[in-house]
């Protein structure tokens, strides 16, 4: 496999874009060296980089593909509404369209308002409980690793640089499936949590009704509950994992899934609390969410198309059927190669991720950048196992045989080493308030053939 013009192009970008891309995920540091460093078009699951090489893609755009790419429905719907404009002066119809179509399937949100992005969604929220309760104080589950890009998230993380401490003081932390740790936030900061946010899961079930039970915490501690359905929603079920474990929190927060890879996100939740933000009702006023680019008219029309075509289609079944398809294949094929304990594959079927470990039984960056190197060289590009609707059976019985030829190779890694294998640099963990040694400056052209 050739990656010359992927490496080209990376040495160009990073002189001019920090980072080299726009979402943290997609960076050269997360994946392997010989990996393609840009895709330039895909169609249903399957992707092709600069240099013309096919891979069946897994993750799908930070899960937000949950479609297919250039899926001909959702495409021709944005296209279609493009033609009449993009934004305009007062609020185009489309905006009540869309939120009507939206608080159709999320049934227990009174009113939503939309924005681009996630961050922004679970920003407003928090302002929201904030201004509702008089409080300052926050709490999210520590166990769940992204909520925004704003200092109140990333504040709590390894990467805290830029952002005061006073801000950093005010978010709490509580564990998921862990009630004491919320009753104990409770107990050490009485009157003074504005809301508590999580997500409703992430790879493990809630346990004993967590979810009740933290919002029973929250009722009687006058606390906002909050749940981001950014990567539940529309995936657990049409009306997001609230429905699946039928809970209606305070407010909701989606994006990804909802428009198909277009930029849509939304905050969804009691009128009580979302009408703070509107301009007919006599309380103080709440400038929660407000961008330029908020109601973009070929968003709202993906977005429509796409919840349609969620009520229309079997969408959560066949994530359900072709995730388990993959899972027990590659378990199999893990069990086959004898790497059982050190390559895992966890998740929901809808959600799947793997894990990589160490020949001590330690999770590995090197071990993970290894198996991933090995995976794109058969084909498969994934740093999760993050299933589409356009993931045939084909597509799945292709990775679960490209895992068997890599899971060969790790197997030799783990008594030889994996810097035997892996060519370049291992990939870098997220959190950390320093780049790795090998990242400390650009590295020259290092050749491009897998
Ligand atoms: C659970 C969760 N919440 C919020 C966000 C933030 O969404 P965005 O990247 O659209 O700002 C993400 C993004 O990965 C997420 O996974």
């Amino acid at each position: 496999m050739e990656f010359s013009k992927s490496r080209a192009l990376q040495n160009r970008v990073h002189q001019i874009i920090p980072g080299g891309c726009h979402t943290y995920a997609k960076g050269d540091d997360q994946f392997p060296f010989l990996s393609p460093g840009f895709i330039q078009r895909g169609l249903g699951c399957h992707v092709w980089d600069v240099d013309g090489n096919e891979f069946i893609e897994y993750g799908m755009g930070c899960r937000a593909v949950s479609l297919g790419h250039a899926f001909k429905p959702i495409v021709d719907a944005a296209a279609e509404e493009m033609q009449r404009g993009a934004n305009f002066t007062r609020p185009a119809l489309i905006e009540l369209q869309c939120a009507e179509e939206f608080l159709g399937m999320i049934r227990g949100a009174e009113m939503c308002k939309f924005s681009k992005d996630g961050s922004t969604a679970t920003t407003a929220a928090l302002k929201l409980s904030r201004a509702a309760t008089g409080r300052d104080r926050i709490a999210l589950c520590e166990d769940h690793p992204f909520f925004s890009i704003h200092d109140w998230f990333i504040g709590t993380t390894g990467i805290n640089g830029g952002i005061p401490k006073a801000i950093q003081d005010l978010s709490l932390t509580f564990r998921f499936n862990d009630l004491d740790s919320v009753k104990h936030l409770f107990e050490k900061y009485p009157g003074e949590i504005a809301c508590l946010i999580m997500e409703p899961a992430k790879y493990d079930d809630p346990q004993d009704h967590f979810l009740h039970r933290v919002q029973e915490q929250c009722e009687q501690h006058g606390a906002i509950f909050i749940l981001d359905e950014m990567i539940t929603g529309f995936r657990w079920s049409n009306g997001g994992a609230q429905e699946t474990y039928d809970i209606v929190p305070d407010m909701s927060t989606f994006g990804k899934a909802l428009a198909n890879g277009f930029s849509l996100s939304a905050l969804a939740g009691k009128k009580e609390l979302l009408k703070a933000s509107g301009i007919y009702h006599d309380q103080e006023r709440v400038f929660a969410l407000s961008t330029t680019h908020g109601a973009e008219t070929h968003a709202m029309a993906a977005g429509m198309a796409t919840m349609r075509y969620y009520q229309n289609h079997p969408v959560i079944d066949v994530l359900a059927r072709q995730g388990t398809r993959l899972s027990c294949g590659i378990q199999n094929v893990i069990a086959e190669q004898g790497v059982e304990g050190y390559v895992s594959v966890f998740g929901k079927p809808c959600n799947l991720v793997f894990g990589t470990n160490d020949a001590e039984g330690n999770p590995s960056q090197g071990y993970r950048c290894l198996l991933m190197q090995e995976l794109i060289k058969r084909g498969v590009l994934g740093p999760s196992l993050v299933i589409s609707y356009s993931h045939s059976d084909a597509d799945v019985d292709q990775t679960i045989e490209a895992f068997r030829g890599a899971l060969a190779v790790y197997r030799r890694a783990l008594s030889e080493g994996y810097g035997k294998f892996l060519v370049g640099r291992e990939s870098q963990v997220v959190y950390q308030q320093f780049n790795e040694p090998a990242y400390r400056a650009q590295p020259g052209c290092m050749g491009s053939q897998v």
